[in-house]
């Protein structure tokens, strides 16, 4: 009999669920991943990961993916193409709650943000809201991770700041400093969260080793691409127009508005004193640039 703990990881597509899933097979751990299509789940079984299919909607083929294991990481993504976003997302949650429930899984982390515990105001991170919500009703033992900023979500700016020689940013203003943290530390803290005991609901802030202004990053894409590329804020009245065309509902842009109004306002943002755990990754906000600049 293999006596390894087994953790499943969802999302294991996607940047933060890779990340869990890698780092908990290189420490030995057993994994099952669950993917949405089977022939995704190759190159994690070419890894000696288990692969369960599953959609979040289907409470129980979920159920089966969750069985037997030791924890599970949980990503729940919304479905910005979607006009009720909002209401799938409390399906799912509600889906993934229920499922970890039948199953009796000893441990969960799940990926939230940072503002989740505001009631109102907060656009997309309501939905992360609702999975912490759903998951801890169940009464099991959960961990939220509470994720600042994704240096990723700078992608599309940094390459078009290196095409135009000017970073646009929705982050404003461009001198202050915003935290962020990069998937791949999100994926290793929450592999690591799972391999942790604790019992009850567990609150964890993650963020990077430092905070980073937009003018921080124009400075940086200057120094690497020569010249000078200053930053410019994005005026808010031209957001909805900046995103759209990639695919987002019209429920999806209003909800990236009214989030990045809070996230200016400082209204959605990590709040020292509140006696909540804090970890920060190493990877610098450089590195990230580096690979999204050449990606
Ligand atoms: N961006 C930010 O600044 C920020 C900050 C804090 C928190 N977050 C949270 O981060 C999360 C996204 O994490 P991520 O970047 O690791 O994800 P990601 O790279 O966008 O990947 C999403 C993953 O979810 C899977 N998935 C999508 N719909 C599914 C469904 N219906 N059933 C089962 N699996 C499904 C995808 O699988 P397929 O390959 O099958 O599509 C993929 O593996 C969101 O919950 C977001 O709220 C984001």
């Amino acid at each position: 009999m293999n006596t390894t703990e087994l953790y499943v990881v969802t999302g294991a597509t996607g940047r933060t669920g890779s990340a869990a899933a890698k780092t908990l097979l290189h420490a030995g751990k057993r994994v099952r991943v669950v993917v949405r299509d089977k022939p995704k789940g190759e190159m994690w079984a070419a890894l000696g990961a288990e692969v369960a299919v599953a959609d979040f909607s289907d409470r129980s083929a979920l159920c089966k993916a969750f069985a037997g294991a030791n924890g599970a990481y949980i990503v729940s993504p919304p479905q910005y193409s979607s006009e009720n976003l909002y209401s799938q997302a409390e399906s799912m949650a509600h889906s993934i709650a229920e499922a970890a429930r039948v199953a009796k899984l000893p441990k969960l982390v799940a990926l939230s943000s940072i503002g989740a515990e505001q009631i109102a105001g907060t656009g997309w991170i309501a939905m992360n809201r609702m999975l912490e919500e759903s998951l801890r009703d169940t009464g099991l033992d959960v961990t939220f991770l509470r994720a600042a900023y994704f240096m990723e979500n700078w992608e599309a700016l940094v390459k078009m700041a290196v095409q135009q020689r000017k970073l646009f940013s929705f982050l404003s203003p461009l001198n202050q400093k915003f935290p962020m943290i990069a998937t791949a530390d999100i994926g290793r803290i929450a592999a690591e969260a799972l391999c942790e005991n604790w019992e009850g609901v567990r609150i964890v802030d993650l963020e990077g080793p430092a905070r980073y202004s937009p003018n921080d990053i124009a400075k940086y894409l200057s120094l690497k691409f020569g010249g000078a590329i200053p930053s410019a804020s994005i005026a808010e009245s031209d957001w909805g127009q900046s995103i759209a065309g990639q695919g987002f509902s019209s429920a999806a842009i209003s909800g990236f508005i009214e989030m990045t109004q809070g996230i200016n306002s400082g209204y959605i943002a990590f709040h020292d004193g509140l006696n909540l755990e804090r970890r920060l990754g190493s990877v610098q906000i450089d590195a990230v640039i580096d690979a999204l600049a050449v990606g």
